[in-house]
């Protein structure tokens, strides 16, 4: 890793406009991701992990949208292009692109050579009436004509020139990925360790195991030499003993392409292994990040105590998350509160948590930060909200004498009798089945 930052994302917001009204799927997020380092994003299901991975690249559908923040991007190259082009400071920050304001076209060239990605499923990411080989040829293809192609921000990087370029666009593609790009994508089911690779690449997805075809959708997501592969439960779906294969090898290519990753995971023992940073995720924000060792040594925020708390065992498949007694929150705009969103799951919420917490420095490390006021303040008794305080939708119930949250924006804290110590610092997990 090499401390120069890759990507700087501010203020990220992503919207879905549905029937029931608008989901605020990522909200406000702030994260920088260096270059050759792993980052990882763990949190609950639904919390906007895959959201945030699929805004980066570009790909929210319908309805969704990003409708906020910016995505800058170290891109020298075409940060240079853009202002020979009379590009503002809009778009271009030094090195860094706005890719939001890149045109659409542009964005897309980005996706395979500068961005890549893995999913969960790999029988998605392939056509059951290709092979193998003849698909991760089409992809080095694609690739190749990007970079051929003199109209995009990838061409000052071709190793294909024009003729190259004029060739394949009167060519009908299956003819032109006969050659380089096959032996490439040969070389590339190599290099993710597929045995007998030449014959391999002759058969379909169907032929193949599911750690093998995830063998093959790395070999694929390589194609295009991507400066960042964005890796969404890479292996969920895969047993604890291919799943430790296909982490090995995410790591031994990632030390020799310097390649950088972020990494979309339920699974703290995988966070564990891979990660340089961490990001803990909870209805669309980052509530904590840090390095491994800020989050997992010293967590502040109560959510991450929780989700530590709930694994038994940080290796193999133990690491994998369980429920945090309580609900996750509806994500709908209308119905998401103004106070911290952890506060009706969270033991120690107290009267400042009525209202949205900011991000807080925490102090003895550089890049620890949270979204919690414990941060700043020492939990107290006195302060804390009493007991029965939300009901379980998580509004604010009648308590007696206290005020609605909707009423104050702040709560007037608890009388003494009332039983706020927890038992523990962490939220306990319920003991349920590992998703
Ligand atoms: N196409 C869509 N339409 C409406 N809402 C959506 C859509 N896709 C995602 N969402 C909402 O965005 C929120 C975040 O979803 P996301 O898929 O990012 O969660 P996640 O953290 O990746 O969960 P998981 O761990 O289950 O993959 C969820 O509340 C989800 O309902
Ligand atoms: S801000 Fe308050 S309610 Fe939210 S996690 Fe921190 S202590 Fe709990
Ligand atoms: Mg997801």
């Amino acid at each position: 890793m090499s401390d120069e930052e890759l990507l700087r994302i501010e203020g990220l917001c992503t919207r879905f406009f549905t029937e029931n009204g608008q989901v605020n799927a990522v909200e406000n997020l702030d994260l920088t991701i260096d270059e050759g380092e792993v980052m990882g994003i763990v949190g609950e299901s639904g919390s906007g992990k895959s959201v945030t991975a699929l805004s980066l690249i570009d790909l929210v559908e319908s309805p969704g949208r990003i409708t906020d923040g910016r995505i800058w991007f170290r891109a020298p190259d075409i940060a240079d292009e853009l202002i020979e082009s009379g590009a503002d400071d809009e778009v271009t920050d030094g090195d860094f692109v706005d890719l939001r304001k890149l045109s659409e076209e542009q964005r897309r060239s980005l996706r395979g050579s500068r961005f890549s990605t893995i999913f969960q499923d790999p029988m998605s990411s392939f056509n059951p009436s290709i092979t193998v080989g003849e698909q991760i040829a089409e992809a080095v293809e694609v690739q190749r004509r990007a970079r051929a192609n003199p109209r995009s921000l990838d061409a000052k990087a071709q190793r294909y020139g024009l003729g190259d370029y004029v060739l394949s666009t009167v060519l009908p593609s299956k003819k032109y990925v006969t050659g380089a790009s096959r032996d490439r994508a040969v070389e590339l089911l190599e290099l993710v360790g597929i045995p007998d690779p030449v014959e391999r690449a002759d058969e379909y997805p169907h032929e193949y195991s599911g750690g093998m075809l995830q063998r093959a959708m790395i070999a694929q997501a390589l194609a295009g030499e991507p400066e960042v592969l964005v890796a969404d439960e890479p292996t969920t779906a895969l047993d604890v003993t291919i799943q430790a294969q296909i982490l090995d090898l995410l790591s031994k290519l990632q030390a020799e392409t310097g390649m950088t990753i972020l990494l979309i995971t339920h699974n703290l023992g995988v966070i564990a292994r891979m990660c340089d940073r961490v990001g803990v995720m909870y209805a669309g924000e980052i509530v904590e990040r840090g390095t491994l060792e800020d989050v997992f040594d010293h967590p502040v925020h109560p959510y991450t105590r929780g989700l530590l708390g709930s694994v038994p065992d940080l290796e193999g498949a133990g690491g994998r998350l369980q429920p945090i007694p309580g609900n996750v929150p509806s994500l709908l705009d209308h119905e998401m509160p103004d106070r911290c969103y952890f506060a009706d799951r969270c033991p120690k919420a107290m009267d400042e948590c009525l209202e949205h917490p900011p991000a807080f420095d925490v102090e003895g490390s550089e890049y620890h930060t949270t979204k919690c006021y414990l941060a700043t303040t020492e939990y107290t008794e006195e302060k804390a909200l009493p007991d029965g305080y939300f009901d379980e939708a998580g509004r604010a119930a009648d308590v007696g004498e206290e005020p609605s949250e909707t009423e104050t924006g702040i709560g007037t804290g608890t009388d003494s009798e009332t039983e706020t110590e927890t038992e523990a610092d962490s939220v306990q997990s319920d003991g349920g089945e590992p998703r």
